[in-house]
């Protein structure tokens, strides 16, 4: 996803604009630029490529100023290259921007009939020309008002002036955007990383706000141009340092850290004194609502399918769940007695903050489960339940995935045992068993050493199915999109009862396969739909969990136990071989572990 910076300082600015930038690498792009004021005048360098190279150029030109905006970009309209990368400028303004500007090829006609030469294919480099335009008559506050009433879509803004030393304007819709504060300096940035490393001191402009930053003061404003106070986040200076360590990846090492992040996350809902969770900002009784709904993309929509078994088995509440992307666009019923769960790990994805928008639209209960917490998901939702697992730097999520399915499942036990639909004795038993996922965690992680040789045969395969049951077949899902994300292999996660109905027949001689198949009530069919694939020549890595029975595993090709928990804790448990086993084939294929190609970690555009 696309990354802004922008500073204004009384010292030189351009090094810190690419170190910020270095910082939201993380979110995938493929090119970069940077604009600054010279004596008023704009100078802007930009590259196709990673930030080293615009880095390069940017020594080789000799580039200086004391304010610039700076952008990594991920191509939405227009194919990466040098002339499609940010900032995109006029004769008076430069501009950088993420998001996408619905209704660009319009006002590209509006303004090349006013004489107006495009040089990119991008829809940014409108907005460049119509603020130019807007100047020629209007004051600068009233140029932004008009501009930014004239596009129709996502935007979140960087733009700088020509001769206009003293301020850069920011702008947000859709997009979020983050203001951070300095000593004679401040600052702009598309997310409170890219800035933690200057400030940590951060506000948010909300959806339709924009500011005017200078090296002394900040002004929001609101669409119409009105004044406001956007509320100051000292953020926590925990993360400020965090890095690869001795890890060569920070997939690597998010994996590892899940232990810690279980229980640091455990330690923030559950109070071991009194053996009870404690949910302080529950702002409901369980009795207000009858339904659950839980929606989210990717990796956090699988948090959310898990979530729904847990939730059916556990409590009387009628429970749905929804692609974010699909969600939005359905005709919904509404109902006053739901809850709406919104899950994402960014707290940014721009088709999960869309549907809590449509929810809140309707004033339907939201609660957001979130990593980032001053994201815009957490900030609109009615509560926010984070998950406490540190800054997920790697693309491909992991150890969010555990803390999602964590909240969500200490959620559903609260639930469960406020309804009464648990006693007390059952209610305590799942906390005990809860504390004791840390350490089972801990196990299951060194469960890998075949996982490198495995990985190698995913990694060459032509393609792999993951089957499970019940909680297991979400897990599946997840097994398959890790792979698909990192080794660019083609994978399909599928309910093991679902293969008799056609995708039997992709099973050939050799072919790859996951079964998931832990010691529950789904364990015997899901057994019989092992030896189904084994049957026509299926490789099967068999997921299972310790039990005093022995596997029934003749034929299999490998098979890892997993550490003996409570079954509904198992989800957590057989997901870690998934995350190695994909792990391993993308260092077989030598990919970019922690940025995949095609990926952002955080995917702001619909
Ligand atoms: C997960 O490995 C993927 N990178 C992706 O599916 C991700 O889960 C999805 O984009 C949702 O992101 P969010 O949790 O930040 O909303």
């Amino acid at each position: 996803m696309c990354g802004i910076i922008g500073i204004i300082s009384n010292k030189e600015v351009t090094s810190r604009i690419v170190n910020s930038l270095r910082k939201l690498e993380y979110r995938g792009y493929d090119s970069a630029g940077i604009a600054t004021l010279v004596r008023g005048n704009i100078n802007e360098v930009k590259c196709e490529g990673r930030v080293d190279a615009l880095e390069k150029d940017i020594n080789k030109f000799n580039l200086k100023g004391e304010i610039g905006i700076g952008h990594v970009r991920w191509a939405t309209h227009g194919k990466p290259s040098k002339i499609n990368a940010h900032p995109h400028s006029s004769e008076e303004v430069s501009v950088v921007h993420n998001g996408i500007i619905e209704n660009s090829t319009i006002l590209k006609k509006f303004l090349e009939k006013k004489g107006y030469v495009f040089k990119s294919q991008t829809d940014t480099e409108v907005i460049a020309h119509l603020v130019t335009e807007y100047l020629k008559k209007n004051s600068l506050k009233e140029t932004i008002i008009k501009v930014l009433k004239k596009l129709h879509g996502s935007f979140a803004l960087g733009i700088i002036f020509k001769g206009q030393n003293d301020f850069i304007v920011g702008a947000r819709r859709g997009s979020p955007l983050a203001v951070g504060y300095g000593p004679n300096e401040n600052y702009l940035g598309s997310d409170s990383y890219a800035l933690k490393s200057m400030t940590n001191k951060i506000s948010y402009l909300d959806d339709g706000d924009f500011c005017i930053i200078g090296k002394d003061q900040v002004q929001f404003f609101d669409n119409k141009g009105v004044k406001k106070n956007n509320k100051v986040f000292n953020l926590s200076k925990e993360d400020l340092n965090y890095e690869k360590g001795d890890y060569k990846y920070f997939m690597e090492k998010e994996i590892e850290e899940q232990p810690s992040t279980i229980n640091d996350c455990i330690n923030e809902y559950i109070d071991k004194h009194s053996n009870k969770i404690n949910i302080f900002n529950f702002p409901w009784k369980v009795n207000n609502f009858k339904s659950i709904v839980l929606v989210g993309c990717g990796t956090a929509f699988h948090s959310c399918l898990v979530a729904k078994y847990w939730l059916e088995q556990n409590t009387s509440l009628d429970i749905s769940v929804d692609i974010a992307s699909e969600f939005r666009y359905r005709k919904i019923r509404f109902k006053k007695d739901s809850l709406y769960i919104f899950v994402s790990q960014s707290g940014e994805t721009a088709d999960t903050y869309a549907a809590l928008d449509l929810c809140k639209q309707n004033k339907m209960k939201t609660c957001a489960i979130v990593n980032v917490i001053e994201s815009s998901i957490a900030r609109d939702a009615d509560m926010v339940l984070p998950i406490y697992c540190g800054q997920e730097i790697g693309v491909a999520s992991t150890k969010a995935f555990l803390g999602q399915m964590l909240v969500l499942y200490i959620l559903c036990t609260k639930i469960s045992f406020d309804q009464k639909y648990i006693n007390k004795k059952v209610y305590q038993s799942k906390i005990k068993n809860l504390l004791s996922l840390s350490n089972s965690t801990k196990k299951t992680l060194k469960l890998d050493q075949k996982l490198l040789d495995i990985g190698k045969v995913f990694a060459n395969s032509k393609g792999s199915m993951f089957l499970g049951r019940g909680y297991s077949y979400p897990i599946a899902l997840e097994g398959a999109l890790k792979l698909k994300e990192l080794a660019y292999v083609h994978a399909e996660g599928y309910p093991a009862g679902e293969m008799k109905h056609g995708p039997l027949a992709l099973i050939e001689e050799g072919m790859p396969v996951v079964v998931l198949a832990p010691r529950d009530e789904h364990y015997k069919k899901t057994i019989s739909n092992m030896q189904e694939v084994i049957a026509r020549g299926a490789k099967v890595l068999l997921i299972t969990n310790k039990n005093k029975d022995e596997v029934i595993s003749e034929n299999i090709w490998e098979k890892i136990e997993v550490d003996q928990l409570d079954q509904e804790l198992i989800p957590f448990l057989i997901t870690i071989p998934l995350q190695k086993l994909a792990f391993y084939s993308a260092l077989e294929k030598g990919f970019d572990i922690d940025k995949p190609r095609n990926l952002a970690k955080s995917v702001t555009v619909e």
